[in-house]
């Protein structure tokens, strides 16, 4: 499915923002077949390196698998039914890993903080460059550690499908009407709980 297809689901808001910013959305009907631009793959990972971090620490490591690897099939392996039902379809899965303790075992508090906010950059510079992104919380934890050998010191935080956007058709009920509901928000007066 080219660019030009791809569905729109701009966010209703009260003022414009970044085009990119508003047209972002998490699709679970991903392309099965299109492979990702490895460029584009490069520009999304610089997005999250180039991320803010506290005291500059980077508390993130990423495990990035292409449809068709090894390393693809045990990520979705892990990931919890409902979520396998759609996610072997993206090219590529991501497992963001926060980095808990620093080299002396003390803890990194902001790890997981930084590690979101670091997703989020790969996720805009994706979108940015006609790409979707979904990321994924229901994944077994444990089970991850098992298959790429992560330790204690590490915690396996989300896993994110990044692919092209794909027919909402090919997905089975539930999902398909979910694909296209629309997206929603708490109203900004309800989450600005001070505004003096
Ligand atoms: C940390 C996190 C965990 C999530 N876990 C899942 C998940 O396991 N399965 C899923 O289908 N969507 C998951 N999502 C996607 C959210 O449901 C989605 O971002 C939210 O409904 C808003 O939709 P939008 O991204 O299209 O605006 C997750 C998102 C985040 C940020």
């Amino acid at each position: 499915m080219s660019l030009a297809s791809a569905p729109v689901r701009t966010a209703e808001t009260s003022v414009p923002l970044l085009p990119v910013l508003a047209e972002r959305w998490s699709p679970r009907a991903f392309d099965p077949v299109a492979p990702v631009d490895e460029d584009k793959l490069t520009a999304a990972l610089e997005a999250a390196r180039w991320s803010p971090s506290a005291a500059n620490t980077q508390p993130w490591r990423f495990i990035v698998a292409r449809r068709g690897s090894e390393a693809f099939d045990a990520i979705v392996a892990n990931l919890m039914g409902f979520n396998q039902v759609w996610a072997g379809s993206a090219g590529v899965l991501i497992v963001a890993v926060a980095e808990l303790v620093d080299a002396e075992g003390k803890e990194r508090r902001w790890a997981t903080y930084d590690l979101g906010q670091a997703v989020a950059h790969l996720s805009i510079q994706a979108h940015h460059d006609g790409l979707h992104v979904h990321q994924m919380g229901g994944f077994d934890v444990d089970g991850l550690r098992r298959a790429f050998d992560i330790d204690e010191s590490f915690e396996p935080v989300s896993v994110t499908a990044l692919g092209t956007v794909g027919d909402a058709e090919s997905l089975p009920e539930p999902l398909r009407q979910r694909e296209q509901a629309p997206r929603t928000r708490l109203p900004l007066a309800d989450i600005v709980v001070v505004n003096d």
